[in-house]
């Protein structure tokens, strides 16, 4: 689910080249037409929401991955936070027992907690305990036989979910969307100028989701995904300037003004640059207290080796001629 999304392209793609089947729900097939083209995967329209409509498109299938989530809850008919971080995790997790479906892959944010100061990570927060919950816990039913008094049924749920940073790719939309702002401003007023972030790239995320799928030893975990190197914003807007050779000059704004502009953001009409509740997600580092997760075998490849290729328009001297200052 949410196969059709910027991670899911490429989580799809990785699964049809390991060999599996995938089914991918969306509510218009046009947005999943890129997936739609490749050997092994069915895109069905579905509402999601709907349990009997989950329960059928759940039935036969060996695994679930929930990909589904909103940054804001302002697009219309996209419901809230609560209603597509927390209601439809459980209905999945309901459908998942009902049709007879062992293995969860959830998705949900780095620092995602009932405790977080935003809205958007209480609702990761409280959806990730939610299929937590509905899982077997990591190692109980290790060396037991289902006759054992020992062995935990639950609904017997193998569930593993993911807590990346911000991740970048092709086709994200943070890199990106500095890069279309650098292109038109000759100044940029940059809200929460020190906030931190350890960008994780999308084909390592989707590694991860692959590897997981049919290793017990994730059964039951929970992953923090970063990349290898933590910047604070303004570095990293400065770096996309470098990389896209549009330099401007930043201005780092105080909380205060910070605060204000994301107000002042989410009031214009059309899709939102930034909200209030972006600003309250920033209050919180995002970066990882470890490594890339040793058990998905693969070292998190580099912003600066990746971005490059998808940031640099027409000219790929520009970078180039703006960081010798032409
Ligand atoms: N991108 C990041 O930097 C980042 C960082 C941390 C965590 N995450 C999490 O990773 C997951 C995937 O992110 P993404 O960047 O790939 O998101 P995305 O490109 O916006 O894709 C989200 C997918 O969810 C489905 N969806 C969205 N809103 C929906 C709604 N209201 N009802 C039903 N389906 C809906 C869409 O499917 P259809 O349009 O086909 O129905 C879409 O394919 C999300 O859970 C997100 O919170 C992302």
């Amino acid at each position: 689910m949410g196969g059709s999304g910027f991670v899911g392209i490429h989580l799809v793609n990785k699964l049809v080249v390991a060999g599996y089947s995938v089914r991918v729900p969306t509510r218009r097939r046009e947005h999943a037409k890129t997936v739609a083209v490749l050997p092994d995967v069915e895109v069905v329209e579905a509402n999601i929401f709907d349990p009997v409509d989950l329960d059928r498109h759940f039935a036969g299938m060996d695994a679930v991955i929930n990909l589904v989530g909103i940054l804001n809850e302002s697009g219309a008919g996209q419901g809230s936070f609560h209603e597509v971080h927390v209601e439809l995790p459980r209905k999945i997790v309901q459908a998942c027992a009902a049709s007879g479906v062992k293995r969860l892959l959830h998705m949900s944010a780095l620092n995602a907690s009932t405790a977080a100061p935003s809205a958007y990570l209480r609702s990761k927060g409280e959806g990730e305990a939610v299929v937590l919950e509905a899982g077997v816990p990591h190692g109980k039913n290790e060396n037991r036989s289902c006759d054992d008094p020992g062995f935990v049924r639950g609904n017997g749920l193998e569930v593993t979910t993911f807590r990346p940073s911000v991740i970048f790719g092709r086709e994200d939309s943070f890199l990106n969307k500095f890069a279309g702002l650098l292109k038109i401003a000759p100044v940029l007023p940059l809200a929460s100028p020190q906030a931190r972030f350890q960008p994780v790239f999308v084909e390592d995320v989707a590694q991860a989701f692959v590897a997981s799928l049919g290793n017990p030893a994730t059964f039951g975990q929970s992953y923090d995904l970063c990349g290898p190197k933590a910047y604070a914003l303004r570095e990293l807007v400065s770096l996309v300037g470098v990389m896209t050779g549009h330099r401007r000059r930043i201005i780092g704004l105080s909380p205060r003004l910070s605060y204000l502009q994301a107000w002042f953001l989410e009031c214009l009409p059309g899709r939102k640059i930034m909200t209030r509740d972006n600003y309250y997600t920033m209050q919180v580092d995002s970066v990882c207290s470890a490594g890339f997760p040793s058990i998905f075998g693969l070292k998190p490849s580099a912003i600066e080796a990746v971005a490059p290729a998808y940031l640099v328009e027409a000219s790929p001297y520009q970078a180039y001629r703006s960081a010798a200052g032409r």
